[in-house]
């Protein structure tokens, strides 16, 4: 028996044991001594498989179950009391009906193994913006991955004190063991349409089961930091956001702390590490993934980043596309599904090294270059800490967040949306992002292909609530503070492509050139060209000696095609409509004033 002070999670705890009916119960203290024992625990049952010390240092990689690869979107459920308040984006479930389903599920699904209680805190502890959770999961994976993207253990115990309030977090890979057998491989339920990644707004509460992967199973990333912390924020007046958070210090000196809302597989985590081109100029991160913003006594908002790692895509991060990653994961890193070289290290497609003539597959399979298979799979990660990144800003920890100066926004448009504009104010921000979005591609849904998913601020797959709402409670937090206090919202895209199909920015370290306009706007000295979308650069403004893109390019690049943005108007009213009555008034009178100014 393990004893907590906090009387609410001793008898959570309780409740959850008599449910699950592990061997044991273990309370994680979050100590290096736990951290290796599990780790080594993993290694001898053939879970884990330590990498060449010489070459990655404290790193191991795991292979997890073919169908477990990733979020699964079809089984998340936002289970609100009300259907009407999950909104047309989620799937809704009747809670009642959702939680006697799983009970059922839960019922002894933990036999043979041990229930880890992991107390986490999202962000610094003891900030007045971070909040705990407590995650009870039968997955030793989990609690070595909780301990490096959260911050878990005793002094978040001590935090919570005996009547401090949790986000109760309850996870079960939904495998449980008969008396002497072990697991092969990675535990999981195979078959997708039996996990569930339930969320119970009203209750602050979350029930997965049957998913050991990513933000299925770290139950602090996407279920807590932005579904439940999102309808937190919504009760309590902040903004829990899928943003990094970066740092960019201009050769004056100045410091501008910039948000980024980009859709997954945008380049959050390259964008934040950016090594920019300018003598002088430094990018250090806050973070890569997640924003928490509160407002300040001066009535600025100030951000914190809940985690305090990087779980981050593997396939494509390399020396070229972002040196600061692979720097940070030199070392104490969990790998999951790379591919494994025969010298003990790490490979992937993208890495920027070519494939050795043999490796083993994320599978476990013998791989050769050219065999049709990849060797990583494509959404294969790495697991950091922060504190390892060579470029993490001083600040990344400070309980009090940093100021935000400016917001963007930005998803894959191969045409249409320029390189960047300027919002015009508040609402005119918002109602950029409440469009932006990405063209579906083949990889997606192959009848809509050319269509644009509206995702707005990257928030589509990790909204707790309604998305009309969501976006009203933008418009409120416009309210909060005087307008000049507020941070000016950008509309980037990176991803232009021309008639050839190919891109014609080159993005990356590039988009440094793109953050000196911002931060030139924001300081005043830049100055803008009037369009009907919103402020742009001059055709000179942004700098691009030293790249291959040509005065054409960048003309194509900040152009206004009226035709093109007369029938995104068409496709906005579509999505708009999908909100009903919970469209807040004023994106509709944005889009009004859009009209009308793309039509004077
Ligand atoms: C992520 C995502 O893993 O956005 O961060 O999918
Ligand atoms: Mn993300």
């Amino acid at each position: 028996m393990i004893s907590v002070k906090n009387k609410k999670l001793a008898a959570w705890i309780e409740e959850v044991r008599a449910l699950c009916k592990p061997d044991s119960v273990y309370l994680s203290d979050g100590s290096q001594e736990e951290y290796d024992r599990l780790v080594q625990e993993m290694v001898d049952a053939g879970m884990a498989t330590p990498l060449n010390p010489e070459k990655r240092p404290g790193c191991y990689l795991f292979r997890s179950h073919p169908s477990d690869v990733a979020r699964a979107e079809s089984r998340t459920f936002i289970a609100s009391k009300n259907k009407e308040d999950a909104g047309p984006t989620n799937n809704w479930v009747d809670p009642d009906a959702l939680k006697a389903e799983m009970t059922a599920l839960y019922d002894g699904c933990m036999k043979g193994r041990t229930m880890y209680v992991i107390p986490f805190s999202m962000g610094p502890i003891g900030s007045p913006i971070s909040k705990i959770g407590v995650e009870i999961s039968d997955s030793p994976y989990v609690v070595i991955n909780m301990r490096i993207m959260t911050r878990i253990g005793t002094a978040v115990l001590d935090t919570l004190g005996e009547d401090g309030d949790f986000v109760r977090c309850l996870h079960s890979v939904g495998k449980p063991l008969a008396a002497g057998e072990k697991d092969e491989g990675w535990p999981c339920i195979p078959n997708v349409d039996e996990k569930f990644i339930s969320h119970f707004p009203e209750d602050r509460m979350i029930w997965s089961i049957g998913s050991g992967y990513g933000g299925n199973a770290l139950l602090g990333k996407k279920c807590f930091a932005l579904r439940i912390a999102g309808v937190q924020a919504r009760d309590e007046g902040w903004l829990a956001e899928h943003m990094l958070i970066l740092k960019l210090t201009n050769i004056q000196g100045e410091v501008y702390y910039v948000c980024g809302a980009f859709p997954s597989a945008c380049g959050k985590t390259n964008l934040a590490m950016l090594e920019p081109v300018f003598p002088g100029w430094k990018v250090e991160t806050i973070g890569d993934d997640i924003a928490w913003m509160k407002f300040g006594k001066d009535g600025r908002l100030y951000a914190i980043n809940p985690e305090s790692g990087f779980f981050g895509v593997a396939p494509g991060t390399s020396n070229q596309s972002n040196p600061n990653a692979m720097k940070t994961i030199a070392k104490n890193t969990i790998f999951t599904n790379v591919g494994l070289t025969d010298d003990g290290d790490v490979w992937w497609e993208g890495i920027g090294t070519d494939a050795p003539e043999h490796l083993i597959d994320w599978q476990g399979n013998d791989w050769t270059p050219g065999c049709g298979r990849p060797a990583a799979h494509a959404n294969a990660r790495f697991t950091a800490p922060a504190a390892q990144c060579p470029v993490i800003g001083e600040e990344w920890e400070d309980p009090a967040g940093v100021p935000i100066s400016a917001i963007l926004i930005g998803g894959r448009r191969q045409s249409t949306i320029p390189l960047v504009n300027e919002s015009l104010d508040w609402n005119h921000g918002i109602f950029l992002g409440s469009i932006m979005g990405s063209e579906i591609t083949t990889a997606d849904i192959t009848d809509k292909v050319g269509q644009v998913r509206r995702d707005p601020f990257a928030m589509l797959p990790f909204m707790g609530y309604h998305m009309g709402d969501y976006l009203k409670h933008w418009i409120d937090i416009g309210k909060k503070t005087d307008a000049d206090k507020l941070p000016k919202i950008f509309f980037v895209n990176w991803f232009r492509k021309n008639d050839q199909g190919k891109f014609i920015w080159p993005g990356f370290g590039d988009n440094s050139r793109v953050l000196k306009w911002i931060t030139e706007r924001i300081a005043g000295k830049a100055a803008a060209v009037s369009t009907p979308i919103g402020n742009m650069p001059t055709a000179d403004a942004i700098d691009i000696s030293g790249t291959n893109v040509s005065a054409e390019d960048m003309a194509e690049l900040l152009k206004v095609d009226k035709d093109a943005w007369l029938a995104e108007i068409e496709s906005i009213k579509a999505n708009y409509k999908s909100y009903g009555d919970r469209l807040p008034k004023e994106l509709e009178q944005e889009l009004a004033k859009l009209e009308e100014r793309l039509a004077s």
